[in-house]
C-alpha cells in the first residue's frame, strides 16, 4: 500500500491549511515530485528533516562537551516549524532521545499520517541485548511517534557479532506490518556482504555520512550496484565546513548559502538529504536546493574535497561506534574487522 502523500502526489487540505504560506507550499510540492523509489517499491522524499541534537543533546554524542543542550530550543517547537515549512521526512532514532517530543509535535500539527515519511534507528545497545530488546525498541519508537508502523527502520550501527540477528528480527517485523522499508546505517562494505549471507529482505537503505569532504566513492558505488540508495547524514559536514574556500566560491558564484551548495551537491548526485537545523530560517534556506544547479566542474571541485586525513579520522570513528555505549565499548580496537572499505 503506498501512502496518500507519495502515491497521488496532491497536497492535502490540511496540509494546505497548515502551510500558510506559498513558499511553504511551493516547498512542499517539490519535496513530493522528488521522491526517489525504493528497491521494495515504496517511494521515498528525498528531503527530510533531521532530528540529531534537536532539542537534546545525548550524554554519549561527539563532542557533547562542546555542544550542550540549547537553551530554551525545544524538539516540539523545531518539528513544528520543519512540519510548518513542508518537510515531510523526518529522520528519527531511538539515540537521538526526542521521539517523544517529535510525536507531540506532529500530532500537533495535524499532518495526516499518510502525508508522513517517518524513519527511525535502533540503537547498538538495544542490538547487542538481542532481537526481544530491538522488538521492544521499535514498539517504544511507535508509541513515542503516535503511529502504530515506520515507514523506515534501521540498524543504526553494524554492532559485530549482533547485527544480523538484529536485522532479522526487523524481518519479522516487516512481516507483522510495523514497518514498511527496511533499512541500515553506518554500514560499510563488508557488513553487507555479511548480512547479506543470511537476510532474505535486501536493505532499502544505507545512511551514511556523505558530503564532499566525506565522499567515498567505492562504497557508494557499491551499494547504489546492489540497489541500496542512500541516505546521506551530516550533509552540511555537522556546520563545520562553510567557511571552505571552493565552498565558498561556488556560493558567491551561484549566488546561495554555503549549506545550499552543499544541499545542491548531496541532491545532484541523487542521494537522500536530511539537514539538521534548529533555527526555522535556516530550515527553510535548506529546503530551497532544488531551483538551481551546479556545473559539472562545479560538482568535480566539490568532489575533490576528501582528503586521506579524513578518511583516517572516519575509520577511527567507525572503529569506535560499532561499539559505542555496549558492554563491548572497551574492546573497540580487538573487535575491530581486519578489512573494512574506507574509500
Ligand atoms: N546514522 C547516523 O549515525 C547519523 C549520524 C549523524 C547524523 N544523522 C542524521 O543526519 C542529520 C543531519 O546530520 P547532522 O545533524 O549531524 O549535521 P548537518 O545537518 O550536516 O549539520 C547541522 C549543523 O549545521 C548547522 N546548520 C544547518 N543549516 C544551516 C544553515 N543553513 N546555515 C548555517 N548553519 C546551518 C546547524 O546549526 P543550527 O541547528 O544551530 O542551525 C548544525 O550545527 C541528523 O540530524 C540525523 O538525523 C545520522
Amino acid at each position: 500500500m503506498r501512502h496518500g502523500l507519495f502515491a497521488s502526489r496532491r497536497v492535502s487540505s490540511s496540509s494546505r491549511a497548515l502551510l500558510g504560506s506559498t513558499l511553504a507550499l511551493a516547498s512542499l510540492q517539490r519535496t513530493m515530485s522528488t521522491a526517489i523509489k525504493l528497491n521494495d517499491g515504496r517511494l521515498h522524499p528525498q528531503i527530510g528533516y533531521g532530528t540529531y541534537k534537536v532539542g537534546f543533546v545525548p550524554a554519549s554524542a561527539s563532542a557533547a562537551a562542546a555542544a550542550p543542550p540549547q537553551e530554551g530550543v525545544s524538539a516540539v517547537d523545531c518539528v513544528a516549524a520543519a512540519l510548518e515549512l513542508g518537510y515531510r521526512f523526518l529522520d528519527c532514532a531511538e539515540f537521538y532521545g526526542n521521539e517523544a517530543a517529535v510525536g507531540e509535535a506532529i500530532a500537533k500539527s495535524g499532518v495526516p499520517r499518510s502525508e508522513l515519511f517517518l524513519a527511525s534507528k535502533v540503537w547498538t545497545t538495544k542490538i547487542h541485548e538481542g532481537p526481544a530488546a530491538v522488538q521492544a525498541q521499535l514498539e517504544q519508537t511507535l508509541r513515542d511517534l503516535r503511529t502504530d508502523y515506520i515507514d523506515l527502520y534501521c540498524i543504526h550501527w553494524p554492532v559485530p557479532g549482533k547485527h544480523v540477528a538484529a536485522y532479522q528480527q526487523l524481518e519479522k517485523a516487516q512481516q507483522a506490518g510495523l514497518v514498511r522499508s527496511l533499512g541500515v546505517s553506518n554500514y560499510a562494505v563488508e557488513d553487507f556482504q555479511e548480512l547479506m549471507a543470511s537476510a532474505t529482505v535486501t536493505p532499502a537503505i544505507n545512511q551514511i555520512e556523505i558530503n564532499p569532504f566525506l565522499y567515498r566513492k567505492n562504497t557508494i558505488g557499491f551499494f547504489e550496484s546492489q540497489g541500496v540508495k542512500l541516505q546521506s547524514y551530516r550533509s552540511l559536514r555537522d556546520g563545520k565546513a562553510f567557511d571552505d574556500p571552493t565552498v565558498v566560491g561556488l556560493a558567491q558564484k551561484h549566488g546561495r548559502s554555503a549549506a545550499q551548495i552543499l544541499g545542491r551537491w548531496c541532491v545532484q548526485k541523487g542521494f537522500i538529504y536530511i539537514p539538521k537545523s534548529v533555527k526555522r530560517e535556516r530550515m527553510a534556506d535548506n529546503m530551497a536546493v532544488f531551483d538551481f544547479e551546479l556545473a559539472a566542474d562545479d560538482v568535480a571541485a566539490l568532489d575533490a574535497l576528501t582528503t586521506p586525513a579524513a578518511i583516517d579520522k572516519f575509520k577511527e570513528l567507525y572503529v569506535k561506534c560499532v561499539v559505542r555505549d555496549t558492554p563491548d565499548a572497551g574492546r573497540a580496537a580487538e573487535l575491530a574487522r581486519e578489512k573494512v572499505t574506507l574509500d
